[in-house]
């Protein structure tokens, strides 16, 4: 059976004191709820808190980013065994921002999929195309290219432990959310390079829509077939918004 998971995505936003505010409102929000998974993207600075406020709660924490390495001479880095030590339990990899400002490419988001994985953590892979490839009719080519390089050397079963998010970069805070069909479309070729990978296993997988998911829209993306999830970032910030796409996943 798919789960649904809807993940929040902070970015650089949330001090910890607003962090876990924030968390204590979602609790009570979405207290009960267990069809769908429900996890909250924070920056290192809040992780440690944000786990310790939704410990025993329906709200798992995720991490936005990491290093491939357990430990050494990485100036500034943070290891996953770091995350996993403080209780976090996803990771969130090769956001398009990663990739665009820091020049991440699917080697190295490749080998951070492994990290994670390593640890037992969840990893929450994002691909997506840009503006100019879906105007060159190069979308699928794309997210091929990002989903085959990014889950290079994956097994099935630690395919089971990988959720994809696509996230079309001309949707991702612009406010202009795929059509449902369109990303239905889309989801459904992710789907089959799934299966060309991983047989069962890619049936089974997650694939979460993002790209200005919002209250107004969750529910006719997440009716679609092969829509499984969402990863919300500006709606995620607000503790009364991101409960209404959770429940819209149920
Ligand atoms: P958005 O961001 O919901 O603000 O478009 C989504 C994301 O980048 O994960």
């Amino acid at each position: 059976m798919r789960r649904t998971v809807i993940a929040g995505n902070w970015k650089m936003n949330k001090t910890n004191q607003e962090a876990v505010e924030m968390l204590h409102q979602l609790k009570k929000e979405v207290a009960g709820i267990s069809e769908v998974d429900i996890v909250i993207g924070a920056p290192f600075t809040c992780l440690s808190d944000a786990v310790k406020e939704t410990v025993g709660s329906n709200i798992k924490i995720a991490a936005e980013n990491v290093y491939p390495k357990s430990s050494g001479a990485y100036t500034g880095e943070i290891s996953p065994k770091m995350l996993k030590a403080i209780g976090v339990e996803y990771v969130i990899l090769g956001h398009s921002e990663r990739r665009e400002y820091f020049q991440e490419s699917d080697e190295f988001i490749n080998e951070k999929v492994k990290a994670v994985l390593a640890e037992g953590m969840t990893a929450i892979l994002c691909i997506g195309e840009k503006l100019e490839d879906r105007e060159a009719g190069k979308t699928n080519m794309v997210n091929e290219t990002q989903l085959r390089g990014g889950l290079a050397g994956i097994t099935k079963e630690e395919a089971a432990n990988i959720i994809v998010a696509y996230e079309p970069v001309w949707a991702i805070g612009t406010g202009k959310t795929a059509t449902p069909e369109l990303a239905q479309e889309t989801h459904a070729k992710i789907r089959k390079v799934l299966v060309s990978l991983f047989d069962k296993v890619g049936e089974e997988m997650t694939i979460q829509y993002g790209g200005s998911m919002k209250p107004e829209n969750a529910a006719e993306l997440l009716a679609q077939k092969d829509i499984d999830g969402g990863l919300i970032g500006g709606a995620s910030l607000e503790a009364k918004s991101f409960a209404e796409i959770v429940k819209a996943g149920r």
